[in-house]
């Protein structure tokens, strides 16, 4: 059997096909520098100098993934065996691995039913003597509710690390994602709002002693310029010369590719909104703290509304279909008898719908408009 390709795909085959000339010349002048440096060279720094002036960080790191970065971050805040890490019950694997990879526990934390974010309530009921660190992250097209977990982390004397890997880009009361924790983080896997064809990330922070420590611990523990001295036992999270010249010269386009990503998001968040009824509801409107990288609906029948969408040629795609503790990797983190209903609950409802900023305009209208006629039909 053949499967033909949807009319409207949710991952664009065509993402970077107009820098290719761009790409395919840095490949050359990367390749043919006389300096013959492919990681962590000028170009690396040049990239990391653009994104802290833009930013009004202290420091920004370069490393190899988002999952790395925050590996990186919670190692040089000490976090070890013995120590616990509140993350969400709803989210990605790196999220808990990253913790676990330290030696710690991750302590899963339920989520707000609107947002799909941690919810800080739940979170505070967690925290106890072991508890070192405090990381939520930012889900889809909304923050988590940073200036809670900023005023919770300081009274209970907790690091606050802001898994914001899907929310480069996004702002909230003024502060850009990233910066609102001690430590946030960037994932430049492709389809992320800065994303290009390769793995990378940063670690953003306002701490420039922190970052200093991370820009240790990605090269093998070995401070700039001094090869061979180890100060600490690092990783190989290195960063690509040709990905930063890339980064560099498609930095320029990102506002306008984010603010595409917006303007379609606003429209199917009004088109939806009356849907709340029929069972299609959108996350909540507005633009402060909202990151566009994904825009998942949440769908009473999420089967039949994926169905309906494919039969007219969209893609969808379902990101976590079930909750963190309930997978084996994270089942022995599990306190036994534990549930986090909320999380369950997104992870059996959540649908997401092409947003990316290559959709035309009759495209976006054609998936509001299957979206609105499937909710008609519903009781
Ligand atoms: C919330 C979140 N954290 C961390 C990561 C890890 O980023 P990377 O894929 O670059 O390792 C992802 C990636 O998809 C993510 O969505």
């Amino acid at each position: 059997m053949t499967v033909s390709a949807p009319d409207i795909p949710f991952f664009p085959p065509t993402l970077f096909e107009a820098d290719r000339p761009e790409l395919i010349g840095l490949v050359r002048e990367v390749g043919l520098d006389p300096e013959q440096r492919f990681i962590l060279g000028r170009r690396t720094t040049a990239f990391e100098d653009l994104l802290r002036e833009d930013l009004g960080a202290a420091d920004v790191v370069a490393c190899s993934s988002g999952t790395s970065a925050l590996c990186l971050v919670l190692r040089a805040m000490g976090i070890g065996p013995g120590d616990e890490v509140i993350v969400p019950a709803f989210g990605c694997a790196p999220l808990a691995a990253a913790v676990a990879g330290t030696g710690a526990t991750p302590v899963f934390a339920d989520i707000r039913p609107d947002t799909m974010t941690m919810d800080p309530d739940a979170t505070e009921r967690l925290i106890t003597e072991r508890t070192r660190a405090v990381m939520p992250a930012h889900m889809f097209s909304v923050m988590a509710d940073m200036p809670r977990f900023a005023e919770l982390t300081g009274r209970h004397g907790l690091h606050l690390v802001e898994d914001s890997a899907v929310a480069q880009g996004g702002v909230l009361r003024g502060v850009p994602a990233g910066l609102w924790g001690e430590a946030g983080v960037y994932s430049f896997v492709q389809v992320k709002t800065c994303g290009m064809p390769g793995e990378g990330g940063v670690v953003v922070t306002r701490d420039p002693a922190l970052g200093e420590k991370v820009r240790m611990l990605r090269n093998h523990g070995q401070q700039a310029g001094q090869r061979f001295v180890h100060h600490a036992i690092g990783l190989n999270s290195r960063f690509d010369e040709i990905q930063a010249a890339f980064q560099m010269h498609r930095y320029s386009g990102f506002p306008a590719r984010l603010a595409r990503r917006a303007e379609i998001a606003a429209y199917y968040t009004e088109r939806f909104t009356p849907l709340a009824d029929r069972g299609v509801v959108p996350p909540p409107a507005g633009q402060d703290g909202r990151c566009f990288y994904v825009y998942a609906v949440l769908a009473r029948d999420r089967q039949a509304l994926s169905a309906h969408l494919a039969e007219w040629g969209i893609a969808t795609h379902v990101y976590y279909p079930r909750p963190l503790p309930a997978h084996s990797a994270f089942a022995p983190y599990a306190p036994p008898g534990a549930r986090w209903p909320r999380a369950e609950q997104a992870a059996h409802c959540h649908l997401a719908l092409p947003v990316h900023h290559l959709l035309t305009d009759a495209q976006v209208e054609q998936v509001a408009d299957r979206v609105c006629g499937f909710a008609a039909g519903r009781p």
